[in-house]
């Protein structure tokens, strides 16, 4: 397991630290007002703020925000990241666009790093112009780890870098589930592309005890099986990674397939589980549970015909029922991926019951990636949660078994 080298009040006392944030946080537009929807990335980095400043360091901190593709786009500007930060989180923060002319602040936030083209080619001279503005250096945007951009591999080349609390604390608890997970050790995959988890599930299918598939990655399953899916949602191959899914899907299956797990001691079930029953609609803005089928995938494969317009938008009853018994027994829950639709009520039941499921059994659950999130803080069950992880793409790649590029520079050599 590898150990980061956390920041500590003494390594930068009164000198001048560069903190690599991740401030990128949705935003919704209302009139001229600019409104943060959801602050747990801003809050996630105040107790490093926090030791820093009662250390007496001068504090500028550096984040992109959004996708610009290296160009100033207003819309993107962390003006308004600067001034929720003192309004709501009451943090002294002064915004300033100029890298080199910084005003005379204790905590200075600077423009947008992507806004430079400098910062996703990760120019050594940007990240030297970066440095310069510093002593120390913190990287505490474990969800930006995984890119390879100026602030987050070139800074650490030209100053001493520590990891922030927060980095230090994610990379932490997801190497847990690496490397000692409390057993059985049950994964929960969901959501709609498989493309983002195809490292994840195939790294954590070695190490869980358990694997339960659902939303519409769970097609990819279904189609590798044989079942029909009728018009469901199953992600193409793309052109830059050339996967396909459904192959990859079934390579999957034969790999644990002899793999069994034992339900209530008796009846042996595979590893890696997918429906066994599913709610489908054609359309999946149905407002009617008049529209809605249930189809056990065990016997009904009849009616082919009348069939042919549905798409498979939850998990059935059987399927909720059999994944919330298996999670009881959990010692340890990993859950990414919503189960169905959740946003329309009538395709929400899946993701509710696998929630409760897992925030009602006694395992060590950790949540992960932004629309899991939102889902389970719709259901009221994100503060019931061991650990959440808003990291998305950076802690399925670090769950793939990566060593992601922007922990490199902080790992202390053993
Ligand atoms: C994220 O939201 O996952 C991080 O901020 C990284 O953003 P990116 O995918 O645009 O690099």
């Amino acid at each position: 397991m590898i150990e980061l080298r956390t920041v500590t009040k003494k390594d930068v006392a009164g000198k001048r630290v560069l903190v690599r944030v991740d401030f990128n946080v949705p935003l919704e537009k209302s009139g001229d007002a600019v409104r943060v929807r959801d602050d747990r990335r801003l809050r996630a980095a105040l107790p490093t703020i926090k030791l820093l400043r009662d250390a007496g360091a001068r504090i500028i901190l550096i984040s992109h925000l959004g996708r610009p593709k290296d160009t100033v786009v207003p819309e993107l500007s962390l003006a308004p990241i600067a001034q929720y930060l003192r309004e709501k989180l009451d943090l002294p923060v002064t915004f300033s666009a100029d890298y080199d002319n910084l005003p005379d602040e204790p905590i200075v936030l600077l423009e947008n790093l992507r806004f430079y083209p400098e910062e996703s080619n990760n120019d050594p001279a940007f990240a030297k112009r970066l440095a310069k503005l510093a002593d120390i250096y913190v990287n505490e945007a474990f969800s930006s780890a995984h890119r390879k951009h100026a602030s987050i591999i070139g800074i650490p080349e030209f100053l001493p870098s520590f990891a922030g609390l927060a980095l230090t604390e994610e990379a932490e608890q997801l190497a847990k589930l690496l490397h000692k997970p409390r057993r059985p050790f049950i994964v929960v995959l969901g959501g709609a592309k498989i493309s983002d988890k195809v490292g994840a599930l195939t790294n954590l299918a070695r190490i869980a005890d358990l694997v339960l598939i659902g939303g519409a990655i769970a097609n990819n399953f279904l189609s590798a099986e044989g079942f029909e899916i009728y018009r469901s949602f199953v992600e193409e191959a793309s052109k830059k990674d050339a996967g396909d899914y459904v192959a990859l899907a079934k390579q999957l299956i034969e790999e644990h397939k002899t793999e069994k797990v034992l339900k209530d001691n008796y009846i042996p079930l595979p590893k890696l589980l997918y429906p066994i029953d599913v709610i489908a609609a054609s359309s999946l803005e149905t407002t009617s549970d008049e529209e809605l089928k249930t189809i056990d995938l065990s016997h009904d494969m009849e009616d082919k015909l009348e069939k042919t317009k549905l798409q498979y938008l939850d998990i059935g009853p059987k399927t909720r029922q059999l994944y919330s018994e298996l999670l009881a027994g959990a010692g340890t829950v990993f859950w990414n991926g919503p189960m169905g639709v959740w946003e329309n009520p009538l395709f929400a039941a899946g993701t509710k019951a696998i929630a409760r499921a897992i925030t009602t059994s006694r395992a060590t659950t950790v949540l992960g990636g932004g629309d899991t999130i939102a889902a389970a803080h719709h259901f009221h069950a994100e503060h019931q949660f061991s650990y959440v992880s808003a990291a998305g793409g950076a802690a399925l790649k670090f769950l793939g078994g990566e060593v992601l590029p922007g922990l490199k520079p902080l790992v202390i050599p053993s």
